[in-house]
């Protein structure tokens, strides 16, 4: 049977069967190449995505959870929004590989905090791994955009 959702705005369709991960879908079936497989156990964030709104690890999500779901990923993300402009500004960005998923992260964050303090900052990405900025320029981009935005 086919699988009908949207990711990013867009209707789509899978024949892949129901226990197929929605990271492989989005990576192998939609060359949608922004979400990273780190752990693949959902320890990372690397594979970050917004389902419905929510962040989840896509790496732990089957497919036959997804009928009618929306899916966003990095690439539905406009590329010169505050965040993008803050990531770059603040040094919240090294080698790359987390940064998709720190800025998915971040949109969740700043869709239930606007004006987030350090702390939320903390607690909303504590499930993103980043082994290269030691997560000052991070904390500090998310800061930057939600004032930018205000
Ligand atoms: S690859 Fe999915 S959480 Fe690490
Ligand atoms: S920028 Fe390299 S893991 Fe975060």
């Amino acid at each position: 049977m086919t699988l009908r959702l949207k990711v990013n705005g867009e209707p789509c369709g899978s024949e892949s069967p129901p226990d197929a991960r929605l990271l492989d879908f989005l990576r192998e079936e939609l060359r949608l190449t922004g979400a990273k497989e780190g752990c693949g156990e959902g320890e990372c964030g690397a594979c970050a995505v917004l389902l419905d709104g929510q962040l989840v690890n896509s790496c732990l999500i089957p497919l036959g959870q997804l009928e009618g779901a929306e899916v966003v990923t990095i690439e539905g993300l406009p590329a010169d929004s505050p965040l993008a402009r803050a990531f770059g500004r603040a040094g919240g960005t090294q080698c790359g590989i987390c940064t998709p998923g720190m800025m998915l992260a971040a949109t969740a964050l700043l869709a239930e905090h606007p004006r987030p303090s350090l702390e939320q900052i903390r607690a909303g990405l504590d499930g993103n791994l980043c082994r290269c900025t030691g997560y000052t320029g991070i904390y500090a981009a998310i800061a930057e955009a939600a004032e930018e935005k205000a």
